[in-house]
């Protein structure tokens, strides 16, 4: 399947193209719609896979316009095309939800620009094309890539840093970013619509972080961050459509396999 990637030198972008095989679209900064347009016309792809993005939150609250671009513009373009679409949204359009969770698809409640942009790109996406498929991700971790630019993420704070907080009151999951590019392929194959598409997770952020340090001995000293939402998802849409992610214990180990990370 001739498949175009956007964001292919990115975090989640690169891991997809060591997964499988993809034509690696040119950056997308400051193209028009036509331009947006031309690029699929030329390269004839059969789906798109989106993952290029400002998905820095602050970036995003700084410079509101350039995260519409990017976050808004440029995937209402893509979905404009009439191309199966696979689009990566974020768990952060939970983060303004009053309930403990885990969270279904429809109880979006976003609390940033961020996180309203990608909600309101979901939106128009899928009234633009009701085939596109919409991933909400989790923050994602990894080791660094060769060749890519290195993205702060869960687990490299944990083996780098001497000190770092983490909410003892947060549901959330993170999820290892190689287990989503595996399954950002079978995706292709969803309905259109939204999913949350991640691990799960029944630990607390800070009780997540003091399992990974007594898995692998870290020296780090983690403190509590006070009350942060919980971005707690409930993945079931997913799992029934045969997409099944570790929990996030589960995936932390199969990471710490690949990279043999166990050094005791
Ligand atoms: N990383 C996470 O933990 C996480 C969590 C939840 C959701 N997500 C979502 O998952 C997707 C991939 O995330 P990621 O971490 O891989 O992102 P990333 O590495 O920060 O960025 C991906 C790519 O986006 C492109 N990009 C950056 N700024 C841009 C701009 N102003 N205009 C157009 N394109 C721009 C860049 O590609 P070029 O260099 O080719 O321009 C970059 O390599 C995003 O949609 C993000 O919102 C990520």
């Amino acid at each position: 399947m001739n498949i175009l990637l956007t964001g292919a030198r990115g975090f989640v972008g690169a891991r997809i193209a060591a997964a499988m095989p993809v034509i690696a679209a040119p950056s997308l900064r400051n193209m028009t719609e036509d331009g947006v347009k031309r690029l699929v016309d030329e390269t004839e792809p059969e789906a798109i896979i989106h993952t290029a993005a400002i998905s820095d939150i602050p970036t995003c609250e700084k410079d509101p316009d350039a995260s519409y671009f990017a976050n808004v513009l440029l995937p209402v373009w893509l979905a404009k095309t009439g191309v199966k679409a696979v689009l990566f949204s974020t768990d952060q359009v939970y983060g303004g939800c009053k309930s403990e969770g885990p969270y279904a698809e429809n109880e979006t409640a976003p609390a940033n620009t961020y996180a309203r942009h990608k909600l309101e790109m979901e939106k128009r996406v899928l009234e633009i094309n009701p085939h596109a498929v919409l991933l909400r991700a989790t923050w994602m971790y990894d080791m660094p890539l060769y060749g890519t630019a290195n993205r702060g993420n869960f687990l490299v704070h944990m083996l780098l840093k001497q000190e770092a907080a983490f909410s003892a009151a947060q549901h959330r999951a993170v999820t290892y970013a190689r287990e989503v590019a595996q399954w950002t392929q079978r995706a292709l194959s969803l309905p259109g619509g939204s999913y949350n598409f991640g691990s799960e997770n029944s630990l607390t952020m800070l009780e997540t972080a003091h399992w990974l340090k007594e898995r692998l001995y870290l020296p780090i000293t983690l403190r509590d961050a006070g009350p942060r939402p919980h971005l707690w998802m409930n993945c079931g849409k997913a799992k029934s459509q045969g997409i099944q992610f570790r929990h996030t214990a589960d995936g932390l180990e199969q990471c710490i396999r690949d990279y043999d990370l166990d050094l005791r």
